[in-house]
């Protein structure tokens, strides 16, 4: 029974990181075929596109929507649609999360962020543009193979993860939260917002690209609720622990901006041991699946365990 054995299992399984390899690769050739060329008009606009999606990123959650469409047995044709759609979400949502209004970062993913390589303007509409062609797949793919229902529902999640009360909410409360020292419950909410949404997305939206029962849906959503809040547990620890090199964006940009984290609020080891509790609990979550889940129980592991 693999699923008990897992449980206590807490260092990062060797076999992830190929795995990890093949869906990294896989995903930056379909980005590479939706997003238009650099050249293409307007020129400027299509290039920051590429140069904030392409080439760079862990690609978790490209890497989510994978694993969990493997362990429900979803064909990866089916899957690849969703796949870039979350990572272009995600690429929008750190642009405009390095805007001068916002965070304010100059590097991101080891190069200069959008506004800095390109202007302020074009980050902004490339950002908007990125979540446009992200709907655009959702609804066009001819890849995707599903009923309009079902295309009609991923649009529906998505779009609820990352507005006003998903997404989007959660990176409102982060910047009212600057220079001030919110309660742990106020935290989670934040970090459950403005990182977890997406993350639970992702996972929702794998299984929506095939066939699942109710069960193995709520399964897998608790699961991915658990890994959304571990991510940015872990980023928050990064960015105290981590280096500028490593990260590939500025090290301690948290404290300079006085935002409040799990570590400055827990200090750092009730961080990781909050992390840690959250690993467990994602295992737990999807003990009933049989080994085909096995990489999203190593992908909650590299999760809290990562050093960039
Ligand atoms: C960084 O996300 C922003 C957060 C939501 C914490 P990632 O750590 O997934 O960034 P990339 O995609 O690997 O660059
Ligand atoms: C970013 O959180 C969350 C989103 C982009 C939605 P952070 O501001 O902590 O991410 P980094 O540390 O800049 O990557
Ligand atoms: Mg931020
Ligand atoms: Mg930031
Ligand atoms: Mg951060």
């Amino acid at each position: 029974m693999p699923a008990l054995k897992t449980l206590t299992q807490t260092t990062e399984n060797p076999a992830l990181q190929p795995l990890m390899q093949t869906y990294q690769a896989r995903t930056e050739t379909v980005l590479g075929h939706w997003l238009p060329t650099g050249n293409t008009h307007p020129a400027e606009l299509h290039a920051a596109m590429r140069y904030s999606v392409l080439g760079g990123g862990k690609r978790v959650r490209a890497v989510l929507v994978y694993l969990t469409g493997q362990a429900l047995g979803i064909p990866l044709e089916q899957l690849d649609g969703p796949a870039s759609t979350v990572e272009l979400i995600h690429a929008y949502s750190l642009i405009h999360d390095d805007l001068p209004a916002m965070d304010d970062d100059d590097l991101r993913r080891g190069k200069p962020t959008c506004h800095k390589a390109f202007n302020e303007a074009i980050a902004v509409l490339a950002g908007d543009a990125l979540h446009s062609l992200a709907f655009h797949i959702l609804a066009h793919d001819p890849a995707m193979q599903c009923a309009a229902a079902s295309r009609l529902m991923m649009v529906d999640v998505l779009a609820r993860a990352i507005g006003s009360r998903g997404m989007a909410g959660g990176q409102a409360i982060d910047l009212a939260s600057e220079g001030k020292t919110l309660s742990l419950p106020e935290l989670e909410n934040m970090h459950i917002h403005k990182t977890g949404a997406l993350i639970r997305a992702s996972v929702q939206l794998g299984c929506l690209s095939g066939e699942y029962s109710e069960a193995q849906y709520k399964a897998l959503d608790h699961y991915a609720e658990y890994i959304g809040l571990a991510f940015q547990i872990r980023d928050d620890i990064l960015d105290v622990e981590a280096d500028t090199a490593t990260l590939g964006k500025a090290q301690g940009a948290d404290i300079a901006r006085d935002k409040s984290t799990y570590p400055s609020l827990l200090g750092m080891a009730e961080a990781k041991k909050m992390a840690q509790q959250c690993h467990t609990d994602a295992l737990q979550a999807i003990a009933g699946f049989d080994e085909k889940a096995d990489p999203l129980r190593w992908l909650s592991a590299y999760i809290i365990e990562r050093g960039h």
